[in-house]
């Protein structure tokens, strides 16, 4: 069966389609809703050192970036009707139908724009989510065309998002650079010219959610990744390479922070990238906003700190660019083997 383009006509459907059903070990463990507060809530008031309270937040952010790779922020400066405009967008424009949203198909490796979205390009399993995407930062690789020129204010509303997102990135780079025991600007200095593409996921009710995933096990390639979702819940982290899951608690306004693979490598391993998924469910749909801080494809990763006592976790320096080829050669390969094996 040729995969959907959309999943609208999918959702009423009372079993899932062959295409969307995990292998047992992948499926997933715990309940969407079964919500763990393992993954600190920290408060960004006073960040600016009033009081001692950097001290403080950094403090909080080695604990939570040593034991998960995850922490959620509030008090974080963004605007709550900025974040209320552009959930409200997002949400409006998953409702289009069908025919509008694939006027932004991305299919055949377009930049930016609609698809039923997998990890993998050509993987056999799909998840279960639609996404529109678009690459906002450096501002000179933008490219309108691929932005949805619908609902109304779409373009006004997300170059303000990405905007305040950006800002609050860098804030946290700085933070981050401390925590690793560095000056404040080594982070941004790493990545050089940072990019940033956001990710809008639409994880719509689903007819059998315990044989599938809204988005497989995967940890996010670049520095940090700042993820705003509802309150439904879903997303799913582990510690213990898989032998333990928890539902991350959604907190109404906070962003959930994920260390991402080039965070980890500079931290030479120290901080861990963020294991993760998103599970679905037959009662609500989920919208959750991903944006994505990434190094410049150019930049090299390498461990900017080595503690004593301790040996680089890399053997080489590489660009950010081949660190990407590497990861998704390898999980192509995995797909493959397993695949085999069946
Ligand atoms: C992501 O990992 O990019 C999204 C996870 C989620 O929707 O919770
Ligand atoms: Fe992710």
């Amino acid at each position: 069966m040729a995969p959907p383009r959309t999943l609208t006509a999918l959702v009423e459907e009372k079993t899932l389609q062959e295409s969307f059903i995990r292998d047992e070990d992948e499926r997933p463990k715990v309940a969407y809703n079964q919500f763990s507060d393992a993954i600190p809530v920290i408060s960004l008031a006073g960040i600016e050192d009033v009081e001692g309270r950097r001290a403080e937040i950094c403090k909080k952010i080695v604990e939570a970036c040593e034991g998960w790779g995850i922490f959620q922020v509030v008090d974080h400066g963004v605007d709550a009707m900025l974040v209320a405009e552009m959930t409200r967008l997002s949400s409006d424009f998953f409702a289009l139908p069908p025919e509008e949203k694939l006027r932004f198909d991305m299919s055949g490796g377009k930049k930016g724009g609609f698809i039923v979205s997998s990890h993998l390009q050509g993987e056999a399993v799909q998840d279960w989510r639609e996404i529109v995407t678009y690459f906002s930062y450096p501002k000179r690789g933008r490219d309108y065309s691929r932005w949805p020129d619908k609902p109304e204010g779409w373009t006004a509303v997300t170059m303000a998002y990405s905007e305040k997102l950006m800002d609050l990135a860098c804030k946290l780079l700085e933070v981050l650079s401390e925590a690793m025991g560095m000056e404040k600007e080594a982070l941004t200095k790493a990545c050089v010219d940072m990019d940033q593409k956001v990710v809008i996921n639409y994880y719509p009710k689903c007819p059998q959610p315990d044989l599938t995933l809204g988005l497989k096990r995967h940890t996010d390639p670049g520095t940090i990744t700042l993820l705003l979702q509802d309150q439904v819940g879903g997303l799913q982290a582990t510690r213990d390479n898989g032998k333990t899951w928890i539902t991350v608690q959604p907190v109404e306004g906070a962003f959930v922070v994920n260390l991402g693979d080039h965070g980890h490598y500079l931290s030479n391993g120290r901080f861990k990238n963020a294991d993760h998924q998103a599970v679905v469910n037959s009662n609500r749909s989920r919208l959750s906003i991903a944006t994505f801080q990434n190094p410049a494809p150019d930049a090299v990763v390498y461990p900017l700190k080595v503690r004593e006592g301790e040996k680089p976790i890399m053997e080489e320096p590489i660009t950010f660019a081949e660190m990407y080829r590497r990861k998704m050669s390898k999980d192509i390969e995995l797909a493959k083997l397993k695949k085999l094996a069946k």
